[in-house]
């Protein structure tokens, strides 16, 4: 069954074309340049940048999907330009589209185009979670069937990006139990909140990611690791913001003339407590569950430090982690979403009423 998928749930505006698990088609066009100067993902800006670009990205994936192209493309936003492309829905199914949870105006503009489509080719709607989405992130296949890895139910996932920090029990398909969350800042939002009051610019991770390395992953700084000592499952990040923060102030804000070396050090310091916290709380969540097939999806798992760290613990408990397959599909993709929903089409889990699908920014799984 092939089917249309759109996401544009943040700063991403993404349609992909599968077929089961594997993808004939994902195209990404990242907001990412507009929203930098900003420090942040400013909500109008990201409406008007996707109801600027859908047609286009709707465009050329099925004309990538037509010429069997499968690479994954990062367009840039300088590179925009109008591509003539024969819209061939024939072959296509269903339509997918995010329902939440995300950015209420973002998600609008995914949920209009994706109606828009299903009544113009009469064509089945299948609304997904966005995090049932990165879940099924670490299953997804390229066009040519690989990795071919099956599913062996239960296991234990941590989403782990800018908007969610949540330990989930994938206990079949699209069964799911939350069994901890963040209570205010996500992983990656503290990460970027990090990074910009060390003036290093948006997205955080990234740039973190690589002066962390360059200062040998050290944690010469020791920040708190918040609720380490708590029973449950849950994460908060604010307060380790917080302490960074008057950190920074005690001992004078890194400037221009502030050795490279001191920014890294406290790069590396910050990012081993963030992952130092979600290490331990994975090995509770392992021992609570005792469940040791791991499942670890969201855009700071691009990070290697952390996959190493994931990798070893657990190893430790004689399990194995799975990441997503591609690394495109570590971000916000709509591939991830036709795939999940692929799911959904075979349970006949279609939308009943479309003039009634509505997004909701909270949805949780
Ligand atoms: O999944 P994602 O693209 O969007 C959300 O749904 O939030 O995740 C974005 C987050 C940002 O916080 C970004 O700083 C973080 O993922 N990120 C990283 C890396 N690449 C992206 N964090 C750590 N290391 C990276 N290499
Ligand atoms: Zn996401």
């Amino acid at each position: 069954m092939n089917i249309l998928a759109i996401d544009t749930s943040c700063d991403e505006t993404s349609v992909a074309i599968t077929d089961g698990r594997r993808v004939l088609s994902n195209v990404i066009y990242s907001q990412v340049l507009l929203h930098k100067k900003w420090g942040g993902v400013v909500p109008s800006i990201a409406k008007r940048a996707h109801e600027e670009r859908i047609d286009w990205v709707v465009k050329v994936a099925l004309n990538k999907y037509q010429r069997g192209k499968t690479s994954a493309v990062k367009q840039k936003q300088n590179q925009e330009q109008t591509v003539e492309v024969k819209i061939e829905m024939a072959n296509i199914d269903a339509i997918a589209v995010t329902q939440g949870p995300g950015l209420a105006v973002a998600l609008e503009v995914g949920i209009k185009k994706a109606k828009e489509l299903a009544r113009k080719y009469n064509k089945k709607l299948i609304s997904v979670n966005h995090l049932e989405g990165h879940i099924y992130s670490a299953f997804v296949q390229n066009s040519a069937g690989n990795p071919t890895k099956d599913f062996r139910f239960p296991y234990l996932a941590l989403i782990v990006s800018g908007g969610h920090t949540e330990f989930v029990i994938f206990k079949n398909h699209l069964e799911y139990k939350i069994i901890g969350s963040t209570l205010d800042d996500a992983a990656g939002e503290a990460l970027d909140k990090a990074a910009k009051l060390l003036g290093l610019g948006y997205p955080g991770g990234p740039v973190l990611e690589r002066l962390a390395k360059q200062a040998g992953n050290i944690d010469s700084h020791n920040f708190p690791r918040p609720m380490l000592k708590s029973k449950d499952l849950n994460f908060s990040f604010s307060g380790l913001k917080t302490s960074f923060y008057y950190f920074l102030i005690k001992e004078k804000k890194p400037t221009a003339k502030t050795p490279l070396s001191g920014v890294k050090l406290l790069a590396s310091s910050f990012q081993e407590a963030v992952f130092d916290t979600l290490i331990k709380k994975t090995e509770d969540a392992i021992k609570l569950t005792t469940i040791n097939q791991l499942i670890v999806v969201g855009g700071v798992v691009a990070n290697l430090r952390l996959r190493k760290l994931m990798k070893n613990l657990t190893k430790k408990y004689q399990g194995e982690v799975l990441f997503p397959t591609y690394r495109y599909l570590t971000g916000d993709n709509a591939a991830m979403i036709g795939v999940a929903a692929g799911y959904k089409a075979g349970k006949g889990l279609f939308v009943k009423d479309i003039d009634r699908l509505d997004r909701v920014p909270r949805l949780s799984l």
